[in-house]
């Protein structure tokens, strides 16, 4: 009953003629794929090229970050509403490089996240602990903080397009991979929090996808806990042959 959602997030990487070759691989690479969700998170500029390179093709377009407003004196700031103008579907909030990088703190991303969902773009809230944070036994106090301000006030019926990633910041971009139970114990505590907040309907129904250096050798394994409903991949999301066989991943 829950897709499962594949999704590249391309972080600050490619140039728009890398950006044309791999979105036209990778449009030839997973043809036909009907029973998953594909999604592809360029860079802010090359977004309105990428949705109209995948105009024919159920591959979506999502964004790596917006603005907690819609509209006016931002700066530098991209509103959910322009992203969705140019043909996003999907918005990734909370990443843990925005986090800890950009002092991202979980108020704005709330913000962010109710503008977003006014705008008509569904987010998808990053979670997940720090190395330092797991050692010392905190991992679940971290993320149902996480999920608690950044849904805070969000009402049952807002929820039809959340979609949770579990990311554990020591398994980003460190070739070292939660492992498939350390995923399922996650994202089952999300469930059953998920499942208090809003009732049995969202829980069951709300996608959660694991990131952490998912790759086209372990996405099978993953993908095999039942509670694990999809992969947010970076680093080998950048190549069409990795990224394609992830998501023809077999459980
Ligand atoms: P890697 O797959 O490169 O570890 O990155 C994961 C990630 O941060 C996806 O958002």
């Amino acid at each position: 009953m829950r897709r499962p959602i594949l999704a590249g997030n391309w972080k600050m990487n490619l140039l728009r003629r890398e950006v044309e070759r791999l979105l036209d691989e990778l449009r030839a690479a997973v043809a036909g794929v009907a029973d998953r969700e594909v999604l592809v998170c360029p860079p802010f500029p090359y977004l309105a090229q990428a949705a109209a390179i995948l105009e024919a093709s159920p591959i979506q377009v999502g964004a790596q970050d917006c603005c907690w407003e819609l509209r006016g004196a931002f700066t530098g700031e991209v509103s959910p509403a322009m992203l969705k103008d140019v043909g996003c579907t999907r918005v990734i909030l909370g990443h843990s490089e925005r986090r800890q990088l950009l002092g991202e703190t979980d108020e704005r991303i709330h913000a962010k996240l109710r503008c977003a969902v006014k705008a008509g773009l569904n987010p998808i809230l990053c979670v997940g602990e720090t190395l330092e944070e797991r050692q010392a036994d905190r991992t679940w106090d971290v993320i149902r903080r996480q999920l608690e301000r950044g849904l805070l006030g969000l009402e049952a019926a807002e929820t039809a397009g959340l979609v949770i990633a579990y990311e554990p910041v020591w398994a980003i971009g460190t070739g070292q991979t939660a492992t498939p139970a350390q995923a399922q114990h996650v994202h089952r505590r999300i469930r059953s929090w998920l499942e208090k907040r809003f009732g049995p309907g969202v829980s069951a129904s709300t996608r959660i996808l694991y990131g952490g250096s998912v790759n086209a050798g372990n996405v099978d394994v993953l993908m095999a806990e039942p509670d694990v409903d999809g992969g947010l991949v970076g680093g080998a999301s950048l190549r069409a042959a990795d990224f394609a066989r992830i998501v023809r991943f077999e459980a």
